[in-house]
Parts: C-alpha cells; structure tokens; sequence
C-alpha cells in the first residue's frame, strides 16, 4: 500500500505495517541496458535536461517506458539512484 502524507511525503506500507519507504531504487533503464549515471553523464556534456531528448538519442524510455518517469526525476536532480516509489509520479498514480 502507497501512503501520501499531509506533508506530500510518499510512504510504501505493507499491510503488517512495516515500512519499506527508500528500501528500493531504480537505476538503470533496464531495456537499453543503460545506467543513470551513464545517462546523466551524457545528458549533462550535451546540455540535455529532457526526457524526451535522452530517449530520441539513447532510446530510454522508448520500449516499455517504465524508466521515464525515474529518468525526468534524475534529470531535475542529479540523482541516480531514484527512490521507489519514483517522487516524479504522483501519489495518485500510485495508489492501490
Ligand atoms: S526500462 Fe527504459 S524503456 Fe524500458
């Protein structure tokens, strides 16, 4: 279960009640075969702070797409080890 708190805080709860927020995190577009770190890297050398522009030239994002929204959110931040659930989504889009 997906729990968004009054602060915006997005939490992931079992249903015994542990919390298993920040346990996980995505790091690699996993159809292309590409880090975070690797895309980030060369993201930054070109100046591209898209998503859309990293997959028309790398590719990530243009088969399952499942990376996208972990890809915007390195982007924005420079993190490559992108928190599940991904902070780019909103809650709605999480819960159960
Ligand atoms: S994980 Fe990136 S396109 Fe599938």
């Amino acid at each position: 279960m997906i729990l968004s708190t009054a602060a915006g805080e997005i939490r992931r709860i079992s249903l015994t009640g542990a919390d298993f927020t920040g346990a996980m995190a995505v790091t690699h577009c996993l159809c292309e075969r590409k880090s975070f770190g690797e895309v980030l890297e060369w993201a930054r050398e070109r100046g591209i702070d898209s998503q859309e522009t990293v997959q028309l030239h790398l590719g990530c994002g243009r088969h399952c797409g499942l990376c996208k929204p972990f890809i915007e959110y390195m982007l924005a931040t420079g993190v490559t080890d992108v928190p599940w659930p991904c902070p780019a989504l909103p809650a709605s889009t999480l819960a159960d």
